[in-house]
């Protein structure tokens, strides 16, 4: 079973580190100024993201994504909320559809820490590629804590592998191995920020008319799709399987990184 295909079809959200929290989270991150600002989400599923910040004329957002199904999903989402300031491209090529020096800001959500280390390389390199000097790359990710065994990751990947058809975080990542190649990507390393173990109720945000909107929209397609027999067997077998791959707590850790594009100090290999 494809999970992500399942997500794509019936317009899931928030899947990544801490859900709706990690987004407003993630997006605290991006600097309040009066100019206008160009946002690239890498894999923007099924667009909530783009919904949140689409209501900001101040706010210009693309949204690439490598299955076609999820771009289908966003552009629903987009005509039928009536999101301005928005725009979505399906992608599989290394390198991204866009000049270089084009964005303020690049995001992602649970994108990086399922990738191969030499994908993960790639979107660095093309984060740093399409991003102004001094502009922000921020990114939301769940990876192996260093004292997850090797036997562990490999034996929750594959169960994750043959149950959802994707990983849960590549076996070889970790943070220090993540800074590295951030670094001599030419990125200055701003902040991190845990977020595995947060105490949810202490946050509070506050959600703007469009976010409010394509959350209801996301409901409401749920509800839909559990009317039609193939979508609730499906429904009902990521519920069961879900149990099935058991992480405890303390195998998995997430983070919210930001990094800084720092042209000066980068020299091209
Ligand atoms: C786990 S989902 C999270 C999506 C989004 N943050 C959300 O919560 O709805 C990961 C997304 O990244 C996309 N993706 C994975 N690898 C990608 C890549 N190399 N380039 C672009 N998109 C990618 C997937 O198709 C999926 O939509």
């Amino acid at each position: 079973m494809n999970y992500l295909k399942y997500i794509a079809r019936t317009g899931r959200i928030n899947q990544h580190p801490q859900g709706r929290l990690g987004t407003h989270l993630l997006l605290k991150k991006i600097p309040h100024t009066s100019e206008a600002k160009t946002i690239l989400e890498i894999g923007c599923g099924t667009g909530h993201t783009a919904a949140i910040l689409s209501n900001n004329p101040f706010i210009y957002y693309e949204g690439i994504d490598n299955m076609l199904e999820m771009i289908h999903f966003c552009n629903k989402r987009k005509k039928k909320l009536n999101l301005f300031n928005c725009n979505f491209k399906h992608h599989t090529k290394n390198s991204f559809p866009y000049q270089d020096n084009f964005f303020d800001i690049v995001i992602c959500e649970s994108v990086l820490a399922i990738q191969s280390p030499e994908q993960y390389k790639q979107i660095v390199t093309e984060a740093f590629r399409v991003l102004k000097d001094k502009g922000l790359f921020i990114f939301n990710e769940t990876i192996w804590c260093p004292s997850t065994s090797s036997d562990t990751r490999q034996k929750i990947n594959t169960i994750s592998l043959s149950y959802f058809n994707i990983i849960q975080a590549d076996e070889s990542a970790s943070l220090t191995s993540w800074e590295t190649t951030l670094i001599n990507h030419g990125f200055k390393i701003k902040h991190i920020e845990e977020i595995h173990d947060l105490e949810k109720t202490k946050y509070k945000f506050v959600i703007n008319d469009f976010e409010l909107k394509s959350l209801h929209y996301s409901d409401k397609m749920k509800y839909r799709t559990l009317f039609n027999p193939k979508e609730l067997s499906l429904y009902l077998y990521f519920k069961i399987v879900n149990r099935k791959v058991k992480i405890e707590k303390g195998i998995l850790e997430s983070y919210i990184i930001t990094c800084e594009k720092n042209s000066l100090t980068y020299e091209k290999p």
